[in-house]
C-alpha cells in the first residue's frame, strides 16, 4: 500500500491559506462568529473528552484539515493499518498493534496470515504467569514468594510499561515493579538497591534481543542473582521478545519467554507481552482493562467519520500549528502526578515515529514533519517553563491532560489542581492586555514613567493554542484509550505527511558509531575519527 496519495497539493495550499488568515485573528473571537464553534470542536471518544476549541482554526478552517485528510487518502490508508497490509514498508512489515488489544475472537491478519489465535494464546500465558506470581504459585529459586521485579529494557521496551505502572500502582503494592533502561550502571544499582535477589523477578524485555543497554543491564542483573542463588538463579529470569531463541540461548527457562511480533513497532508495543511486568505487578484484570481502554480507541478511529474523530482532529490540530503556523515546538503537561511520565512517552511515540526527512519512497517530505515535544506535569511545569509559553517570542502549542477525579489523597487538592488546568488554558488563550495591566498599576498609582516600562514586560499576548483532555478518573480503560488516541494521531501525521511512522532508521547510525568508540576505549585498534572525537577519545582513556 502506497502510503503517499498524489494531488494533495491544492489541499495543502488551502490548509496553509487557512492558517494565514487565522494569524491574522484571535482565537477567542471565533467564539463569538461561530456559536456552535464548541460543540463542533469538542468530541467524546472512548472515555475521554477533548477540547480542541481552542485551537486556532475557524469551522471553515476544520474542513479544509478534514479535506487535507481525505486528499492524503486518511480513510483508505487507515482501513490498510487495520486490514495488517505492509504499512511499514522500509521494514517489510503491518504495524498491527491493534490486534494485541482486540477483543478475543477479533481476527486480525498481518499481511494475510492470522495472528489473533497466537495473540490470545499468549495473552492467555501472560495471565497465568501474572497469577501465579501474585498468588505465589510460582515461587523463587529459594521457594520465595516474589516480591519485586526489576523490568529491563529500553525505548519502546520501557517506556510504555513505566507509564502505566506510575499511572496505576497501588499506594502500597504487594509486588514492587523497578525499571531500569540506561546503559548508565547507576540505574540498575538503584533498581536493585535493596531487593533481595530471593524474591525479585528480572523481566529483560528486548524486541530484538541485541540491544547494548538491555543486554548488559541484562547481564548485571543474571550475574546479581547468580551471586545470591547460584546458577539456579536463572529461574528468576523471564524474556520478553521478537527473538525469543535469543532470550533462551540467554539462559531464560523456555517457558519463561514470551514472545511477541516484527509486526509490533517497540513504541507500540506495551499492549504485548511487552506489558508483562505491569500484568504482574498491578494484575492481569488491570492489564486487561488498560487493552480493552485501547480497543475502544481503536473502534472510534476505525468507525468516526474524520470530522468527529478524536485522533484525527487531534492530529489536524497539530498540522495546523506545526505546517500550517509554522509552531515547531509542542508543549504536553498532564494535570495529573501519575502521568507524569507521558511526555517522555510521547518523546518517543511521536518523534521517533514522525521525525523524518524523506517520504516513503524516498523522496524529501513536501511538509515539515514531526515537532518537537516536550513538557512535565502540572502544576509542576507551570513554575518551570511555563513563563516560555506565555510570553516567549516563540508560540507552543499545548495539550493539557487532566484527570476529573481525584486518584489518591485529599479531593480539595485536585480541585486546586483542576483549577490550574483550566485556568492556564484560559490564560493561554485569553491573555492579558497591555492596556488592563497599565490601568491598573495607574490605580495602584504608579508615575507613567514606571508603568510605560513595566506595562509590557507584564502584559500577556494570549492567543496561544491548546487542546484539553479529559479523563473521568486515571483507571486503566482511560489510560489505555489516551495511549491509543496518541497512536492513531501519529500515523495520521504519518499519513498526511507521507511518511513511515513505523521505522526508526535515525537511530542506527549512533549505536554503529557508539561500538567503534567503545572498541578504542577498550583498547582496540584505533578507529578513524574527526580530531574532536579523536581528543574526547583521547581524554577519556587518560
Ligand atoms: O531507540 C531505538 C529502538 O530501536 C526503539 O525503537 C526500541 O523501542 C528500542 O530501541 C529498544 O529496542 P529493543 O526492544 O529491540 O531492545
Amino acid at each position: 500500500m502506497d502510503l503517499r496519495v498524489p494531488e494533495t497539493d491544492a489541499a495543502w495550499s488551502r490548509l496553509q491559506a487557512a492558517a494565514g488568515r487565522a494569524s491574522e485573528r484571535r482565537i477567542a473571537d471565533l467564539f463569538r462568529t461561530e456559536p456552535d464553534r464548541l460543540a463542533r470542536l469538542s468530541v467524546s471518544a472512548a472515555g475521554l473528552d477533548l477540547d480542541l476549541s481552542k485551537q486556532p482554526w475557524s469551522l471553515g478552517d476544520l474542513d479544509v484539515a478534514i479535506d487535507l485528510a481525505r486528499a492524503s487518502g486518511l480513510e483508505a490508508a487507515r482501513t490498510a493499518l487495520f486490514a495488517g497490509e505492509v504499512v511499514n514498508r522500509s521494514e517489510g512489515r503491518p504495524a498491527l498493534h491493534m490486534a494485541l488489544r482486540a477483543p478475543p475472537g477479533a481476527g486480525f491478519r498481518a499481511a494475510g496470515a492470522p495472528v489473533s489465535p497466537e495473540i490470545e494464546a499468549t495473552r492467555a500465558r501472560i495471565a497465568a504467569f501474572a497469577e501465579a506470581v501474585r498468588s505465589g504459585d510460582r515461587r523463587g529459586a529459594a521457594g520465595k514468594p516474589f516480591r519485586a521485579v526489576v523490568h529491563i529494557g529500553i525505548g519502546g521496551s520501557d517506556l510504555g510499561p513505566r507509564l502505566v505502572w506510575e499511572a496505576l500502582k497501588p499506594l502500597s503494592p504487594a509486588i514492587e515493579l523497578r525499571f531500569a533502561a540506561n546503559v548508565d550502571p547507576a540505574e540498575l544499582a538503584q533498581a536493585l538497591t535493596g531487593l533481595d535477589p530471593a524474591e525479585t523477578l528480572v523481566v529483560v524485555v528486548s524486541k530484538t534481543f541485541t540491544t547494548l543497554e538491555t543486554l548488559t543491564n541484562a547481564e548485571t542483573a543474571r550475574a546479581w542473582l547468580r551471586d545470591a542463588l547460584g546458577a539456579r538463579a536463572d529461574s528468576q529470569l523471564v524474556a520478553v521478545s521478537a527473538a525469543p531463541e535469543k532470550a533462551r540461548a540467554f539462559g531464560v527457562p523456555e517457558d519463561q519467554v514470551f514472545a511477541f511480533w516484527d509486526w509490533v513497532g517497540g513504541r507500540y508495543s506495551v499492549w504485548s507481552a511487552v506489558g508483562l511486568s505491569c500484568a504482574v505487578a498491578l494484575g492481569f484484570e488491570v492489564f486487561e482493562a488498560l487493552l480493552a481502554g485501547g480497543a475502544a480507541m481503536d473502534a472510534h478511529f476505525f468507525q468516526a467519520p474524520l470530522e468527529a474523530n478524536a485522533p484525527v482532529l487531534l492530529a489536524l490540530a497539530h498540522v495546523f500549528n506545526g505546517d500550517g503556523l509554522g509552531r515547531r515546538v509542542r508543549a504536553v503537561v498532564p494535570y495529573a502526578q501519575r502521568l507524569r511520565l507521558f511526555p517522555a512517552f510521547l518523546q518517543q511515540l511521536e518523534m521517533e515515529s514522525n521525525g523524518k526527512r524523506v517520504d516513503a519512497q524516498g523522496r524529501p517530505v513536501a511538509h515539515p514533519t514531526a515537532t518537537a515535544v516536550f513538557g512535565d506535569a502540572g502544576t509542576n511545569g507551570q513554575h518551570a517553563f511555563f513563563q516560555y509559553l506565555h510570553q516567549g517570542t516563540d508560540i507552543v502549542p499545548v495539550d493539557i491532560l487532566a484527570v476529573r477525579e481525584p486518584t489518591d489523597g485529599d479531593p480539595a487538592g485536585q480541585r486546586k489542581l483542576l483549577a490550574n488546568a483550566v485556568a492556564q488554558a484560559e490564560a493561554l488563550m485569553i491573555g492579558r492586555s497591555q492596556d488592563e495591566v497599565g490601568a491598573e498599576l495607574a490605580a495602584a498609582g504608579r508615575p507613567p514613567a514606571e508603568i510605560a516600562e513595566l506595562a509590557p514586560q507584564r502584559a500577556f499576548p494570549g492567543d496561544r493554542p491548546s487542546s484539553f483532555i479529559l479523563l473521568d478518573r486515571l483507571s486503566p480503560e482511560p489510560l489505555g484509550a489516551l495511549i491509543a488516541l496518541y497512536e492513531h494521531k501519529v500515523f495520521v501525521e504519518g499519513v498526511l505527511w507521507g511518511i513511515n511512522a513505523f521505522d526508526q532508521w535515525g537511530v542506527e547510525l549512533g549505536k554503529t558509531l557508539a561500538a567503534r568508540v567503545l572498541s578504542d576505549l577498550e583498547g582496540g585498534p584505533p578507529g578513524a575519527h574527526d580530531p574532536s572525537t579523536a581528543a574526547l577519545i583521547a581524554r577519556l582513556k587518560r
